[in-house]
């Protein structure tokens, strides 16, 4: 039997990979229909666990999984022994006995590499404190329906140096796309990660470039992206708003981009904050193909990673 695969960044996945995926992504929900009779996951149930509250990874799991054939059990963290009577790895390791993968929300990174390295079945991070991989595979797909070429893409983002940040930037750079990112001084992404995102780029011709000055980034953008200030986990940190004045994303500052950029954003958003009503909700906005795209870029990647032969069945049909 082959190796597992986890996914606990999106840098777990090589370019020609990731835009497979997408590809396939793209062909599942343009014939839905196909799901009625494609069920690579018959016989299986994936876990996911979650230790923050989710809307949207955990409905497009659990709707994606059904629709693939497989059975959805959702473990909250409240409810089971994990972290207060039993380590990680224990988990990880009596899990694996009955389920055919497990996705894993949780606060420090390190946390789902733990879960990754006792489990002897693939293991999806469904976000922690460094990487959303899933948000990523579904924002490079919600790109690829809006944009015929991705290569040379003008990718801005304008806010915190968080998770999703991070796997935006190594899914842009793996694409060859400009990433352009503005955070206020000490709010910077993590520099391993750039560093990572850099070289990346360097194979595929794509940039990675930060700055303070959100208008510079923005400047004839062909995606502005932002998410919260203050992300799950943050939320003693109120006076880190202070910081993120001239950052949020409003018509004045969207005058900036190419006429027909698309406005993202992951979800849930703190309207009046970070984004305005007049952006978010504007013709530009493609919020709601992003969560809608979660589910079909899910299906991908369970696919892909827990079987992959199925997966390339499909593939070549479509
Ligand atoms: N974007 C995202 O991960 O949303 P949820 O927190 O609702 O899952
Ligand atoms: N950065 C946010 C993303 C939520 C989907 C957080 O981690 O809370």
């Amino acid at each position: 039997m082959s190796e597992k695969r986890d996914l606990l960044s999106i840098d777990d996945l090589s370019p020609e990979e990731l835009n497979k995926i997408i590809d396939w992504a793209i062909s599942a929900k343009q014939d839905d229909g196909l799901f009625e009779e494609f069920m690579p996951l018959t016989g299986l149930t994936i876990g996911s666990i979650y230790e923050k509250p989710s809307t949207r990874t955990r409905v497009s799991f659990e709707v994606g999984i059904d629709k693939l054939g497989g059975n959805p059990l959702t473990l909250l963290k409240g409810d089971i022994q994990l972290g207060k009577s039993e380590s990680i790895e224990d988990t990880a390791a009596v899990l694996s006995r009955y389920l055919g993968a497990i996705t894993y929300r949780c606060f420090g990174h390190e946390d789902v590499e733990k879960l990754a390295k006792g489990s002897t079945v693939t293991v999806i991070n469904a976000l922690s404190d460094k990487h959303h991989p899933c948000q990523a595979a579904a924002d490079m797909m919600t790109i690829a329906e809006n944009f015929d070429e991705l290569a040379g893409i003008k990718v801005a983002w304008v806010g915190d140096g968080n998770n999703v940040l991070h796997d935006l930037m190594l899914g842009a750079a793996s694409l060859g796309m400009k990433m352009h990112y503005a955070v206020p001084k000490g709010f910077e992404p993590d520099e391993k990660i750039v560093s990572r995102a850099k070289d990346i780029a360097k194979e595929t011709g794509g940039t990675v470039d930060m700055t303070h000055d959100p208008v510079e980034a923005v400047k004839e953008a062909n995606v502005v992206y932002t998410d919260v200030f203050i992300s799950m986990g943050e939320e003693h940190l109120k006076d880190k708003i202070k910081a993120f004045e001239g950052f949020q994303v409003n018509e004045e500052l969207v005058s900036n981009a190419d006429s027909n950029y698309i406005f993202m954003h992951c979800l849930p958003a703190h309207r009046g904050e970070e984004v305005t009503n007049g952006v978010i909700d504007s013709k530009n906005s493609v919020v709601f193909d992003q969560a809608e795209n979660r589910m079909w870029a899910q299906m991908s990647l369970l696919t892909f990673l827990i079987h992959p032969a199925a997966w390339e069945a499909f593939s070549e049909l479509h």
